[in-house]
């Protein structure tokens, strides 16, 4: 008999998850027993990399301004864009929109109903497909993420790195003989909060768990050692120098058009280095772009810096601002404070605007 067989038979995970969920679980949100696959669907999208703190206000506006996908499917993306603004991961409110116009258009509105036609929605991965099919179908696939790493590595005691082909296969095998077959959507919201609010990263509430008595991690001491993973995370430095050309009330931005963080969203026109660079070596490569006319020699009036950390990223951001006479010729926005509103800028630019107020 293997290990994991051997542990299951002892007790009934799923059964226990369960009753965990009906007895203790207090965790109220707007999407719990909603069975409208649109809105699972958004709810789901919004809390891809997001804490559900955060992403409630996200689904309220969502769901109060584009009520069905017809409505959402409409907008035009910038408006999309603006309501998801602070919510990073800008990728995932595009391909909200390529899959609604998908729904909208070629499905006549109809959202797909099995596992692999969720799945083949962009934006969409196992994951969210599982959630999606088990909440609004009651069809039995099994959520895994970072949640479900930790939560099982710790009850049964397993050691496998997650971040592996072989202990990524491991955990989701397993994962699909625990669910519940006759209640996967109770059994995978389950899983979730008992994962973020009981089985936590940090400082996790053991002495009052269900699973105290048969928990491997906790018997044997090595809660904080699992879930195991085998690399960790490099982080890669960034250094953003934004122009920040003034002129009068008006100040230039541009749309971010790279395959890159914040596509799509607006910025002031950038320099980016690989290291951080003075004042005046930026201003020289403004003055080489055009941006500036040579010889222009005065440096600018005011720099501030902003730091923004992503998953993978740390970005540092300095603000040049510098006063110019005339608008460069190319495709830049002249706009004024008040019209920034309209339009979605990454966060670290909303906090240079909320700090400065001669913008
Ligand atoms: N994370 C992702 N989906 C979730 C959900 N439905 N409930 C709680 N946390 C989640």
């Amino acid at each position: 008999m293997t290990k994991k067989k051997k542990i299951t038979a002892e007790f009934c995970f799923s059964k226990l998850l369960l009753k965990w969920h009906v007895q203790c679980n207090a965790r109220q949100m707007p999407w719990k027993g909603e069975k409208d696959p649109y809105k699972i669907w958004l709810s789901e999208i919004i809390l891809q990399q997001t804490r559900v703190e955060q992403g409630l206000r996200y689904y309220n506006s969502f769901i109060s301004t584009f009520p069905d996908v017809h409505k959402l499917a409409k907008a035009p993306e910038e408006k999309v864009l603006k309501l998801w603004e602070g919510l990073g991961y800008y990728s995932r409110c595009r391909n909200l929109l390529v899959s609604a116009r998908f729904i909208s258009k070629e499905l006549k509105g109809t959202f797909p109903a099995n596992y692999e036609t969720i799945k083949a929605l962009k934006g969409v991965g196992p994951y969210t497909a599982a959630a999606i099919a088990s909440f609004a179908y009651n069809l039995p696939y099994a959520v895994v993420d970072g949640n479900v790493f930790r939560v099982l590595s710790r009850i049964f005691g397993i050691s496998i790195p997650v971040d592996t082909t072989h202990g990524k296969k491991y955990f989701a095998s397993l994962a699909g003989e625990l669910i519940d077959k006759k209640k996967p959507g109770l059994y995978n919201q389950a899983i979730m909060d008992f994962g973020a609010v009981v089985c936590k990263p940090v400082s996790p509430l053991c002495e009052k768990c269900f699973f105290k008595q048969y928990c491997v991690a906790f018997g044997q001491g090595k809660t904080n050692n699992l879930p195991v993973k085998s690399k960790s995370v490099v982080i890669r430095k960034r250094w953003f120098y934004y122009i920040v050309f003034k002129m009068g009330d008006q100040f230039a931005i541009r749309q971010r058009a790279e395959k890159d963080v914040w596509q799509g969203l607006y910025e002031f026109p950038m320099i980016e280095t690989v290291n951080e660079i003075t004042p005046a070596e930026i201003i020289q490569q403004t003055v080489m772009k055009g941006w500036l006319r040579r010889g222009r020699k005065k440096l600018p009036y005011k720099i501030s810096k902003f730091t923004q950390q992503l998953s993978h990223q740390f970005i540092t951001g300095y603000f040049l601002e510098i006063d110019v006479k005339k608008k460069q010729k190319n495709d830049w926005k002249w706009i004024t404070k008040a019209a920034k509103n309209e339009l979605a800028f990454p966060a670290m630019l909303n906090r240079y605007f909320d700090t400065y107020d001669s913008l």
